[in-house]
């Protein structure tokens, strides 16, 4: 089996699997990291997405291949303390429902947020569009997205 080598929450791992075992399954079965969640497995509802490399994807179509030597960002890495502004925000506002897709929409967020500091409604339903909330809290997750840029803001460094 060959091993991959990748810096997951910035910490250097290397897992023993298949090359194109998906990226989540390796999350939250080899490496235990299981805030990053599986909803549909086929790319269309962004509960598993995390960042890779500064992007945005969705870890249940990302083969672990596609991660190596290269840096992965899970919901368990945004911050040690809950301290990262989509995570106060998320709080202020109390988005959650059930809660399922939250560390999906979270992780699509601080992407966003890192790309664009004070995103738009319009961008905020564009970079937002694929992550579906059976519980339909899009409100209170758009408003909090504004909430978290402007807490990045205060802090002044926009992530
Ligand atoms: S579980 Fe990956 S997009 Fe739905
Ligand atoms: S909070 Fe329940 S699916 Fe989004």
């Amino acid at each position: 089996m060959p091993s991959i080598a990748m810096t997951v929450n910035g910490k250097a791992v290397r897992v023993d699997v298949d090359p194109s075992t998906p990226l989540l399954w390796v999350l939250r079965d080899h490496l235990q990291l299981t805030g990053t969640k599986y909803g549909c497995g086929i790319a269309q509802c962004g509960a598993c997405t995390v960042n890779l490399d500064g992007d945005a994807v969705r870890a249940c179509v990302t083969p672990v291949s596609r991660a190596a030597n290269r840096h992965v960002t899970t919901i368990e890495g945004l911050s040690p303390d809950r301290s990262h502004p989509v995570q106060r925000a998320w709080l202020e506002e109390q988005v959650p429902q059930c809660g399922y897709c939250q560390s999906g929409q979270i992780m699509a967020t601080s992407v966003l947020l890192s790309k664009i500091a004070r995103p738009s409604d319009e961008q905020i339903h564009d970079a937002l569009a694929g992550n579906l909330c059976r519980c339909g809290t899009y409100p209170r997750i758009r408003k909090a997205v504004h909430r978290a840029a402007e807490l990045a803001t205060e802090d002044g460094k926009p992530r």
